[in-house]
């Protein structure tokens, strides 16, 4: 089977590049081999006038276009991080670059949760789930949504633990499945599963937040740790590596996101 053989097939198949596929081929551009696109010499294609010459590393998708088993996304949490980080191409890089960052940024994550709270405090639909007993938590609770406060006890008490999901995302070790494996269980956490062990054993109430919210604290959430990162001075970190980070935390949560809404979502 030729390669142009190959494409033609890949192109029927369903990919979502079809369309690029298709005027790829019924153009005059030569497919490298090396997935890249390029366009024909000046000789080949005419008058040197109508050269327009091609965005950097514009790569062919279809002669890369990867098989990816669907079934195994669902079921097999390593395939899934391997499809996430493939496609956000969330790699060593943005681990490194996190970690330069992090020292920096860890001064925010107090605040950083007292604003979490302050948020969910913000609407009665979040702030009622605070209502409920949390795992752990022996100590008297409010019956009311007014008599509940950011200091009440068990908001105190809840702190602790956001705290240390924001510390992961600064400091995880992303070449770890535990680290996923950590992340996923939080998303589960909130559909009314019990993933941790902690939380079957001492007989908590299952958890119900609808994904709306999980999401628009995620949306929050990157907006702080943007904005920390964006104020290291200068003279610490270069602009360049301010960037990179922003990008790999920004990788970081919505691959949380994805582990939260794959447990809401029936795909
Ligand atoms: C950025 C999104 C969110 C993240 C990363 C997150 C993370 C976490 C983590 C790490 C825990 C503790 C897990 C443990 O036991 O170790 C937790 C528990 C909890 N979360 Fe979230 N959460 C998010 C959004 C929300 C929202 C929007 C609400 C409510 C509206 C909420 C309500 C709760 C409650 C009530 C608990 C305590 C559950 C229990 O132990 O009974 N979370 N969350």
């Amino acid at each position: 089977m030729s390669s142009t053989d190959t494409l033609i097939d890949n192109a029927n198949s369903g990919c979502p590049f079809k369309a690029q596929v298709n005027e790829a081929l019924t153009s005059t551009t030569t497919i490298r081999p090396t997935g890249t696109i390029s366009p024909p010499p000046a000789s080949e294609s005419g008058s040197e006038d109508s050269y327009v010459p091609p965005s950097p590393k514009k790569s062919c998708p279809v002669v890369m276009c990867q098989e990816i088993d669907e079934n195994l996304l669902r079921k097999h949490l390593p395939s899934r991080i391997a499809y996430l980080t493939d496609y956000l191409n969330f790699g060593t890089d943005d681990a490194e670059a996190i970690s330069e960052v992090a020292p920096m940024v860890h001064e925010v994550i107090p605040e950083m949760v007292d604003g979490m709270y302050a948020k969910l405090f913000e609407f009665d639909v979040t702030k009622r789930i605070f209502l409920q007993r949390n795992q752990g938590f022996a100590g008297e609770l409010p019956k009311r949504l007014e008599d509940l406060t950011l200091d009440s006890p068990q908001i105190v008490f809840r702190k602790v633990f956001m705290k240390s999901w924001a510390r992961r995302v600064l400091t995880a070790d992303y070449t770890s499945d535990t680290t996923w494996a950590y992340m996923d269980k939080v998303g589960i956490m909130h559909t009314g599963a019990s993933p941790f062990k902690h939380q079957k054993a001492l007989g908590i109430a299952p958890l119900n937040v609808p994904y709306r919210d999980c999401a628009l604290m995620l949306g929050h959430v990157l907006e702080v740790l943007q904005t920390a990162v964006f104020s290291i001075p200068e003279s610490k970190i270069p602009l360049q590596n301010k960037i990179r980070a922003v990008n790999a935390i920004n990788k970081v949560i919505w691959i949380q996101n994805d582990l939260f809404s794959r447990h809401y979502i029936k795909e």
